[in-house]
């Protein structure tokens, strides 16, 4: 399985996916600060793979502390939530891991755990975190594959995979457990502008995988289902509201408008900390806007003329009605998904 973070002696190593497919290059994060970056500057992107780099982050940073007093170490325990907390604003995942490390800090400060016994505790919840994940990835994958035929080709945007997740994917788990299955499964990868996170990492994953991998530029995908070249979408998600409303990778929306145009399931696949019961529905999301830069240029290669304004929102929102059926770890939600989906969190 892809490696794409990892707890190394008293480093976090991760995968550097703005190197790739062109270098396999790892980086080293010695502090919380060089974890944050990381999630910032998309070393690691993906929602789960997000939200287990920010708790290894506070694991990492409080392990280095130098802090004897309990106080003390409260106080930088909460900056280094904080500093997790301001990387990146759309991916819920983020949060919920966040909660989770506040949470066992708390349980365990309370019953007067010691700073030393506080590092181990919140080391052992990181590593819980990245596990879990792993294990969410394959349960959703055996849940998702019994939606796709025994021949299909099958449509995906951005990457929600391995390098996504703690290992496996999302999305791309879905079509590895159906590929596993014996099912016959082509992929048409969205390249996915600014950040071509389809062209570089999802091509890469799959390929690596032996999985029939065709890489398509974003205004293809309706050429090619009006060619009924196209059997089911199936995405990832970085936050799902309580109706179902599900925030992923700009460029979502358009694919899922004309999926339905042309009557093609559209599937998203998720695991549970990324579906957000207080945010009630899609415009509650908040959305990244990203640096000019990003759609600027490619590598250092200027395409735009000075002068003309960009925006570069990072992820949009795709409204319930057009979601076949969302699959987590713990089975398969279909509309309506305000009820569905809180009798899977009950
Ligand atoms: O900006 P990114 O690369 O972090 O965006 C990633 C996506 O939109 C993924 O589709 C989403 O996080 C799901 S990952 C399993």
């Amino acid at each position: 399985m892809l490696p794409t973070i990892e707890w190394k002696g008293d480093s976090v190593v991760m995968i550097d996916q703005r190197k790739l497919p062109a270098a396999e290059i790892y980086v080293r994060c010695r502090t919380a600060t060089e974890v944050a970056r990381a999630i910032k500057t998309m070393v690691i992107r993906g929602a789960p793979a997000i939200g287990v780099a920010a708790a290894m982050g506070i694991a990492l940073g409080m392990r280095r502390s130098k802090a004897t007093g309990t106080k003390q170490f409260v106080t930088e325990f909460q900056k280094t939530c904080d500093l997790m907390a301001g990387t990146r604003p759309t991916a819920v995942n983020l949060f919920w891991a966040i909660d989770r490390m506040k949470r066992v800090f708390a349980e365990a400060a309370q019953a007067g755990a010691s700073v030393e016994e506080l590092k181990n505790r919140l080391e052992a919840e990181a590593h819980g975190i990245h596990d879990e994940d792993v294990a969410s990835c394959r349960a959703m994958g055996a849940h998702g594959a019994t939606l796709v035929p025994d021949t299909a080709r099958i449509l995906t945007h951005c990457n929600a995979g391995a390098l996504a997740t703690a290992g496996y994917g999302t999305a791309l788990g879905v079509i590895r457990a159906a590929a596993e299955g014996g099912k016959k499964v082509a992929v048409l990868a969205d390249e996915t502008r600014p950040f071509l996170q389809g062209a570089r990492l999802t091509a890469w994953e799959l390929v690596k995988d032996g999985i029939d991998t065709t890489v398509i530029t974003d205004n293809m995908a309706g050429a090619l289902m009006r060619l009924g070249h196209v059997d089911l979408v199936v995405v990832g998600a970085d936050r799902i509201a309580a109706n179902g409303d599900t925030a992923n990778k700009v460029g979502t929306y358009s694919v899922a408008v004309l999926a339905r145009e042309h009557g093609i399931p559209f599937y998203v696949a998720a695991p549970i900390s990324t579906v957000d019961l207080q945010t009630p529905d899609g415009s509650g999301i908040p959305i990244e806007e990203r640096n000019d830069r990003e759609v600027t240029h490619v590598g250092t290669s200027r395409l735009t003329p000075e002068g003309a304004r960009i925006r570069n929102p990072a992820f949009d929102v795709t409204p319930a009605k057009y979601i076949t059926a969302i699959i987590t770890e713990r089975g398969i939600a279909r509309p309506p998904f305000a009820e569905s989906l809180a009798r899977l969190f009950a």
